[in-house]
């Protein structure tokens, strides 16, 4: 895989070791990480330098081989128990995105499942990394060309709004919010996309932005709080977010500002999409109250860069994610088409284990 602008892979398996973009760096500075143990993906997942739940579960599975790589001996239930304290440490990176306990069980059951000695089993398991990361990018273009079908028909060309970035970064290279996007610009049915700055991170306006402009894209830069008045100017045709973890019930937890930003398209008649692969959905989950909630360092809220903007003596509530209720959803953008929120359970089975 390469890194050329119309093709940006956050993760990159090269000369037996792990390249990521590194994210916190972007707008600024292109530079790519080297990764070749377990403890330093671990670190690289917590931190951010990838992210997004689709690339983390990439990341996460390359993360398991790199483990299973360190692990030394050529007994099989020895190899097998010390797996499980790699998947550990890899669970205790980030809580919310499923796809990274997702990923981690696909790998754990194909060690589980494979007959034959530990070199043989470490040597699937990069094989059954390199087929999630493939196919993800596989499901994310079929997320895009199916987000096409769903997206209003208007006299005009779609003017999008987005939050976060759920672009090629946050994926395994073409992105799912993002993706809609892409597919609508490649059929000349997109006028411009709106992107919410999305503070504390500004993945809006380091990533989203970054992305669209590598590739021409036409895109205006809002802060979060200006979502409600563009659409109020009717300046939106629908909004196209992403998903961390979705419940059996299509309660959607993503970026926090995505429940405002739905709350405020049913306000104005604007259809709200999540697109996300089936394996962002968590079906143990009944409804998106099960969903845990990741709580990040106050310094994200009272710094901008390194620059302290707050007093210091007050207190920081910083929730990475929020839930937004199925019925502000108007539809499930997946691999297999759009979905109502209250039909996905219908699609159970199709879900990759
Ligand atoms: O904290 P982040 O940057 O990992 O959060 C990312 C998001 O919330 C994305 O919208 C989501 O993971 C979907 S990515 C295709």
């Amino acid at each position: 895989m390469s890194t050329s602008f119309n093709h940006v892979y956050p993760v990159i398996w090269q000369d037996n070791h792990v390249l990521l973009i590194d994210q916190t760096r972007l707008p600024n500075e292109f530079d790519l990480v080297q990764i070749s143990r377990s403890d330093d993906m671990a670190i690289a997942i917590k931190e951010m330098i990838v992210r997004g739940a689709p690339a983390i579960g990439v990341a996460a599975a390359y993360g398991m081989y790199l483990g299973a790589r360190e692990i030394e001996t050529s007994d099989r239930d020895l190899f097998l128990h010390q797996l499980e304290a790699v998947a550990d440490k890899l669970r205790a990176t980030r809580p919310t995105a499923v796809n990274l306990f997702w990923a981690i069980e696909r790998m754990l059951r194909v060690a589980r499942q494979t007959v034959g000695q530990v070199d043989y089993l470490k040597q699937t398991l990069l094989e059954t990394a390199e087929a999630i990361q493939l196919e993800d990018l596989q499901t994310c273009q079929a997320i895009g060309d199916h987000g096409l079908a769903a997206l209003p028909k208007t006299p005009h060309r779609l003017r999008l709004l987005t939050h976060c970035n759920a672009g090629a970064l946050a994926t395994a290279g073409y992105g799912t919010a993002l993706g809609v996007v892409r597919s609508a610009w490649r059929e000349e049915r997109l006028e411009r996309l709106y992107a919410d700055e999305t503070r504390p991170r500004l993945q809006g306006a380091r990533l989203t932005a970054w992305e669209c402009v590598q590739e021409q894209i036409p895109i205006t830069l809002i802060t979060d709080s200006m979502a409600a008045h563009c659409m109020k100017q009717g300046m939106v045709d629908a909004v196209v977010v992403g998903a961390d973890r979705i419940a059996a019930n299509g309660d959607t937890a993503n970026k926090v500002g995505t429940y405002g930003l739905a709350i405020v398209a049913q306000a104005h008649g604007i259809p709200f999409f999540v697109a996300a692969p089936l394996s962002t959905v968590d079906f143990q989950l009944t409804d998106g109250s099960q969903i845990p909630i990741e709580e990040r360092d106050g310094r994200e809220i009272s710094h901008v860069g390194d620059t302290l903007i707050c007093p210091t003596e007050v207190e920081f509530y910083n929730p990475a994610f929020d839930v937004t209720p199925a019925r502000l959803i108007s539809a499930m953008i997946t691999e297999h088409g759009a979905i109502a929120p209250d039909q996905l359970v219908q699609y159970r089975d199709r879900q990759v284990v």
